[in-house]
């Protein structure tokens, strides 16, 4: 497991971002959600992996025969199973699962999708039916660059190879028949200063879990004000502060 992470998770319970101000402009036009729409029916059996608190799925995943929805943080899963009493007529089903570690049987998936999280490409392959697909959406060192340039830090920040050029040969190298990545850009413009700061301090943007040995690391709970303070005079905005993110998106199928 990792342990860093998984403290961190823990530690915060829920992935809610609905009480920082910001606007999102799509430059590209992928997403994840559609793509997972386009793949699936009613009676799909679908897996998400490294749920969160369910926010994302049960507001955004289309309607399928089952989702089940998994997460090695049972603080997330505590959280998730709250959330769904909102949404009494979703098909979905939370629990407690580590995605290194899957313990479904072989050939029963026919659609796997993780947002954000970390996958093992043979486990989703082996899990998956024949012609399943694959979808996931991740982050890595070119997310919100300019923003880790002036704190010389971040996640993922220090990689040799991204996580997305790992991702893909991961995939490759499972047996996956047919994999298409693709690059995300988006705009976001955080309303006031306090809502940038707000999403700094939840996310892990200026962290690097993996610099850090097992139960070292802290999560930066002080933010450096002088260099905050660089990074909203240079990316200010009539639309808010600039955030730019970068993202990468990968479909396969088995
Ligand atoms: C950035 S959040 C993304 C949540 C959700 N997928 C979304 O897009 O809103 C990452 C989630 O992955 C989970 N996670 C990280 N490593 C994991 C692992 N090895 N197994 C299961 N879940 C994991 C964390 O607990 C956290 O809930």
């Amino acid at each position: 497991m990792q342990e860093n992470e998984f403290k961190y998770y823990e530690s915060i319970g829920n992935w809610n971002f609905t009480d920082i101000k910001y606007i999102t402009e799509k430059l590209t036009n992928w997403d994840f959600y559609e793509i997972i729409k386009e793949n699936t029916n009613q009676k799909s059996l679908c897996l998400d992996l490294g749920t969160g608190g369910g926010e994302k799925v049960l507001e955004k995943y289309p309607n399928v025969g089952m989702l089940i929805a998994t997460d090695f943080s049972k603080e997330m899963i505590t959280t998730a199973k709250k959330n769904a009493k909102k949404y009494p007529d979703k098909k979905i089903k939370f629990a407690y699962m580590d995605n290194l570690k899957i313990t479904f049987p072989n050939n029963i998936f026919d659609l796997v999708s993780a947002r954000h999280t970390i996958i093992d490409a043979k486990q989703i392959y082996n899990c998956l039916k024949k012609n399943g697909i694959l979808v996931i959406e991740g982050i890595d060192k070119n997310d919100c660059i300019e923003l880790k340039q002036i704190f010389g830090r971040g996640q993922a920040y220090n990689d040799k190879i991204s996580i997305s050029q790992k991702d893909y040969k991961d995939i490759k190298e499972a047996g996956f028949s047919s994999i298409k990545k693709v690059e995300i850009l988006e705009n976001e413009y955080y309303k006031t200063e306090e809502d940038l700061m707000a999403l700094l301090l939840k996310t892990p943007i200026l962290d690097n879990f993996s610099e850090f040995e097992n139960n070292e690391f802290e999560h930066y709970k002080i933010i450096e004000k002088e260099l905050f303070k660089k990074y909203v005079q240079k990316y200010k905005t009539e639309k808010g502060i600039l955030l730019k993110r970068r993202l990468y998106g990968i479909v396969a199928i088995k």
